[in-house]
């Protein structure tokens, strides 16, 4: 099986370039961020706040999370329920980052993650996959891209839904959300010290695409 990682800070476009690679080679996309979206997701429904370490390691208990996919595009099923529509709100972002930083629940989704690359080529994205979840990858990308650069992005996101947004509350979330991701103890964002760190502020998707591609071409050839 081989094995591609993606890591890197919120909004560095690893989703869409995630995505849309694994579409051209064939290979399945695990987007690992909708699992803890799933979980915090579960926590603000059933009233655990999800900064408390010991309330939401208990209610761990009564989570069944499963990932299924339907036409190449990955779903997240929740205690029997499809939530992946339900878990990209501002609201479940917060939630899922102050979640993320809890061992048990880090824990909890890591043999299912794990499984996921046993059975398929994978290209999974998130914050630890090259460090934590697949060392084992052959290929590891690091994508960031500047913080104003991923504020613009998101912006232009919403607004192309047909949504309204404040660039500078953008900015803000994306500052917290970093700090919060790269300070935490546990699976800080770092880049793997094998992996490749590619800057796609001054880059189009589809130049990162290419160059994602001749990576595991080489690689893997
Ligand atoms: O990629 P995303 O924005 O959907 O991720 C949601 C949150 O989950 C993010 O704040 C960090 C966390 N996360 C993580 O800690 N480890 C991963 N492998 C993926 C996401």
């Amino acid at each position: 099986m081989i094995a591609v990682a993606i890591d890197g800070p919120a909004g560095a476009g690893k989703s869409s370039i995630a995505r849309q690679t694994a579409k051209e080679i064939g290979f399945i996309y695990v987007d690992t961020g909708a699992l803890y979206r799933s979980i915090g997701l579960h926590m603000l429904n059933h009233n655990v706040f999800p900064g408390d370490a010991q309330a939401v390691s208990r209610e761990l208990e009564h989570l069944d999370i499963g990932l299924e996919f339907q036409n190449g595009e990955q779903r997240v099923i929740l205690c029997g329920k499809d939530v992946s529509d339900l878990i990209r709100t501002p609201e479940v972002s917060k939630a899922s980052s102050q979640v993320s930083a809890i061992p048990a629940v880090r824990a909890f989704l890591l043999e299912l993650q794990k499984n996921m690359a046993q059975t398929h080529n994978v290209i999974m994205d998130g914050r630890d996959i090259g460090t934590v979840v697949l060392p084992q990858a052959q290929v590891k990308v690091f994508l960031t891209a500047s913080p104003q650069e991923r504020a613009r992005r998101r912006y232009q996101e919403i607004l192309e839904k047909g949504g309204s947004a404040d660039y500078e509350e953008i900015l803000k979330e994306i500052w917290e959300r970093d700090e919060r991701d790269a300070g935490r103890a546990i699976a800080p964002l770092v880049p793997a010290q094998d992996a490749v760190i590619l800057d796609t502020t001054d880059m189009t998707v589809r130049e990162v695409i290419d160059r994602l591609k001749q990576w595991i071409a080489e690689k893997t050839a």
